[in-house]
């Protein structure tokens, strides 16, 4: 990754866990970074980074799995940046708890339209800034739980859905906009400790960043929506 102090990435989902360590390592690499939360005004942590790097991180709104929140989002990165060389879609659900035969139909509707739909419109909405961008590319934030060949309990089945289907979107960007030079990384974090991995989680947020980072840095050519673990191995579809 370019580390000049021109790099402008953005991070979706920036107020707390991985997207909040994203946005703390992409500041201390030098650049510019638009941190994207739902209510800016109550991102304590992102804001108080924004202040301790004035003119360097941008914390806008951006409600996801909205249409009119993402062309406004898309509007205002657009009076920011000239171009774009990092866009992380980090924002992302899990609802606990699902048991078959209790299954409701909205919770898979609202994790599918966070997880997948989102990322997708996201990428569409960027692309002619990410076509300016220099060696531009997308990291997807995806999960090992989003792997069928891995699939082996009914569990969290909506969120295993939506990366699932996340994994195809990240193909699928990669066959729109691989021709402008827009590399597509689809990679999963491991198991992290934030509100969405829990306390028991093996890795915290500053090793699992460091390594996606790095990931997205050292990776050749132009990526194409490859299916990778934090160190690049490639996971099952
Ligand atoms: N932690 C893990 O072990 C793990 C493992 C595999 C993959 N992942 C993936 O890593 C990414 C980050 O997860 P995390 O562990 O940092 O989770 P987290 O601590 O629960 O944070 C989730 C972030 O996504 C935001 N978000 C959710 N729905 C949104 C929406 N509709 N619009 C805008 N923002 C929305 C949340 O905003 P609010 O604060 O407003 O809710 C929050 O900033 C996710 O894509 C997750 O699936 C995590």
């Amino acid at each position: 990754m370019d580390k000049s102090p021109s790099h402008r990435s953005l991070v979706t989902g920036a107020n707390r866990g991985l997207g909040l360590e994203l946005v703390r390592q992409l500041l201390a690499r030098g650049g510019r970074v638009v941190g994207s939360c739902r209510r800016p005004a109550e991102a304590v942590a992102l804001q108080s980074l924004a202040a301790a790097h004035p003119g360097r991180l941008h914390v806008l709104a951006l409600e996801v799995d909205s249409d009119a929140s993402r062309m406004a989002f898309a509007r205002e990165v657009a009076d920011l940046f000239e171009g774009l060389d990092l866009l992380v879609n980090n924002a992302g659900m899990l609802a606990p708890g699902e048991r078959f035969g209790d299954l409701d139909a909205a919770v898979l509707q609202r994790t599918l339209a966070t997880n997948t739909v989102a990322p997708l419109m996201l990428v569409q909405a960027l692309a002619p800034l990410l076509q300016r961008g220099a060696r531009p590319r997308v990291l997807n934030i995806s999960s090992a739980l989003g792997s069928i060949g891995r699939a082996d309990s009914f569990h969290s089945p909506t969120y295993r859905i939506s990366k699932a289907g996340l994994n195809m979107a990240g193909v699928m960007m990669a066959q729109a906009v691989n021709p402008l030079g827009i590399g597509i990384i689809t990679a999963s974090p491991g198991w992290v400790q934030t509100d969405m991995g829990g306390g028991s989680a093996p890795l915290t947020p500053e090793e699992s960043v460091a390594s996606l980072l790095r990931l997205v840095d050292d990776l050749p050519g132009v990526p194409a929506g490859e299916f990778l673990d934090r160190t690049g191995e490639p996971l099952p579809w």
